[in-house]
């Protein structure tokens, strides 16, 4: 097919993350199920692994039918997108199916469940899917192409906003019930902070845009705000977890910082400024 959408989504970075998380999804998700206490949340992660099979078919049709590349999932991605960053690949590849084992290993280890619904629902889907698709719908609905994968993509980020809701409710109960659960939440998402925002930002990718201004209004992707927004809803979900007000801003001012970090190393290992210093000093607004 190949018309001027599918090769610019293509080549859009917010497109490969969320994609890429769903191959391992439904899968990485069973011991969660298994290991859940409760009945209700047992059915409820029935229903988000049907969820993400759902989303890794609409992925996998996407890629085959409008991008023409086959293979599967995995192989599609491969051809796209380079190679997963450092960052992806300690979330996924470690942090990710550590935290999955220790469950299967240890079913009535209560730390080890909280800790894997952190990974899992607050940072993968509620912090690095979220990120994605925010800023990959804005830029398709701004265009107005592709209206049969926006509507699709929206389907998913529905699904996964219900998902990370019920991430929250879990840990809630848990806080509630054992306040020094608060104290496993923050220091996990600690642990994990800095992988998500270097997968986020992925420094070591140089991006094909050096200067913004030179982009049209509707494709500008403000990195400034996206990082705002992401920075605060996780704050504002560890809250409605029942961290307290002060560790949650704690944890929102670090994630800044690493922003702040991850955009000076793209700056060194590429020899240019990151496109974020434009907005930074106003010299261009995205819509
Ligand atoms: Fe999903
Ligand atoms: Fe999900």
């Amino acid at each position: 097919m190949g018309g001027l959408g599918p090769r610019l989504l293509g080549r859009h970075p917010a497109l490969a993350e969320p994609a890429r998380e769903h191959p391992a999804g439904h899968a990485e998700l069973a011991p969660l199920l298994h290991a859940a206490p409760f009945e209700d949340e047992r059915i409820f992660l029935a229903t988000q692994i049907a969820d993400e099979a759902r989303h890794t078919v609409f992925f996998q049709r996407f890629f085959e039918d409008v991008l023409e590349v086959g293979g599967g999932l995995h192989a599609a991605l491969d051809a796209i997108s380079p190679r997963a960053t450092e960052g992806f690949r300690k979330i996924f590849e470690h942090q990710l199916v550590d935290a999955m084992d220790l469950i299967r290993r240890e079913p009535h280890n209560e730390r080890a469940w909280v800790e894997g619904v952190v990974t899992y629902h607050l940072i993968i889907e509620g912090y690095l899917a979220v990120t994605g698709q925010r800023s990959l719908l804005r830029t398709l609905r701004n265009v107005g192409m592709m209206p049969g994968f926006v509507a699709g993509f929206t389907a998913v980020a529905r699904d996964e906003s219900r998902h990370i809701g019920f991430g929250v409710l879990a840990l809630r109960r848990r806080i509630a019930k054992q306040p020094e659960m608060a104290r496993v939440v923050t220091l996990k998402v600690l642990d994990l902070l800095e992988p998500a925002v270097r997968t986020a930002v992925a420094p070591e990718r140089r991006l094909p845009i050096e200067d913004p201004r030179t982009v049209p209004p509707p494709l500008r992707v403000n990195g400034q705000e996206l990082r705002d927004f992401s920075m605060s809803s996780l704050a504002k979900r560890l809250r409605a977890s029942g961290v307290s007000a002060p560790a949650a801003e704690e944890i929102r001012v670090q994630g800044e910082k690493l922003y702040e970090a991850a955009w000076s190393d793209y700056e060194r290992n590429h020899g240019l400024r990151h496109p974020v210093r434009f907005y930074q000093e106003g010299l261009v607004t995205a819509l």
